[in-house]
């Protein structure tokens, strides 16, 4: 699919049922999100209250490495599991520093895939794929990847606070691989995740109980810990200081948006320049 294409032409969406791309956006204070979806939100608030701060931090995550990306020469992007185009988007944060940047942006919420064609409608150097981070090959081969990314160039593949949605009975270790053995030599892997395995006894519990409510809803969550992320980039070069909280991961002078929950787990990582 093309960016020229009509919202029109994407699946619509059910407005009875709250999305985690909206539920998200209103956590970074978007307004792309219905009454269903804050009330969703706010009703995670109250079981986890630091849910609002975890999306704030994340983020925050996703601007740093994206910096440290284009800082290392990196100048095209695969951002899967792009959500809703709330300022801040890969694109943003990298033409700050290199305007010969492209993105290919993926998701599979008809909202965040309808507003994000709209924003970069006028955009070539970006696409939009509707499709499901569970089939690479159909986000990788897909004809509008390939006609705005060279595969014989460094690309750089995100998937930030979205793996959280692929439950083990979907291989998510087996996706990641999938991704990694596609991607060209030099090319970077960039996860941030869910985790309670740092949290206290009571957050902890929080956690269970959010990711209860989410079990209800079309993405089911799952936490995991920062071995499980360090073994699914497993083979390639961790970029320092490895898999870790997401807020210790490079850490700039941002003030933090709270205090330091560390539910977010993240890691970078580059495929060696030769296959072995
Ligand atoms: C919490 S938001 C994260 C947005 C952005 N990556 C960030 O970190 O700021 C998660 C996004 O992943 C998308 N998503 C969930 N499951 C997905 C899947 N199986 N394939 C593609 N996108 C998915 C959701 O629609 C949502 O937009």
């Amino acid at each position: 699919m093309s960016n020229d294409e009509t919202p029109s032409d994407i699946s619509p969406v059910d407005p009875e049922k709250p999305s985690v791309a909206r539920a998200y956006d209103w956590y970074l204070g978007g307004s792309t999100n219905t009454p269903i979806d804050r009330a969703f939100a706010e009703r995670i608030l109250t079981v986890l209250p630091p849910a609002k701060t975890m999306a704030v931090d994340n983020r925050n995550f996703l601007r740093r490495a994206v910096t440290y990306l284009v800082d290392a020469g990196v100048r095209q992007f695969i951002d899967i599991g792009s959500g809703i185009p709330t300022v801040g988007n890969v694109h943003q944060v990298a033409r700050d520093l290199a305007p010969d940047v492209k993105v290919a942006y993926v998701d599979n919420d008809p909202v965040a895939v309808t507003q994000s064609r709209l924003l970069l409608r006028d955009d070539p150097a970006t696409t939009v794929i509707d499709a499901d981070l569970r089939h690479p090959g159909a986000i990788l081969d897909h004809q509008d990847t390939r006609a705005l990314l060279d595969f014989e160039q460094p690309i750089a593949l995100l998937m930030i606070a979205v793996l959280h949605f692929i439950p083990d009975r979907d291989d998510p270790a087996g996706i990641v691989a999938a991704y990694r053995d596609a991607l060209p030599r030099g090319s970077y892997l960039a996860l941030s995740h869910l985790t309670d395995e740092t949290a206290p006894p009571e957050l902890r519990q929080q956690v269970r109980t959010c990711i209860n409510l989410y079990q209800n809803s079309a993405s089911p969550l799952v936490a995991r810990t920062r071995a499980t992320l360090a073994q699914w980039l497993d083979g390639l070069d961790l970029v320092p200081p490895g898999v870790t909280v997401a807020n210790q991961w490079k850490p700039d002078s941002t003030p933090r948006s709270g205090p330091d929950h560390d539910l977010v787990i993240a890691g970078l990582a580059r495929l060696q320049q030769e296959r072995s």
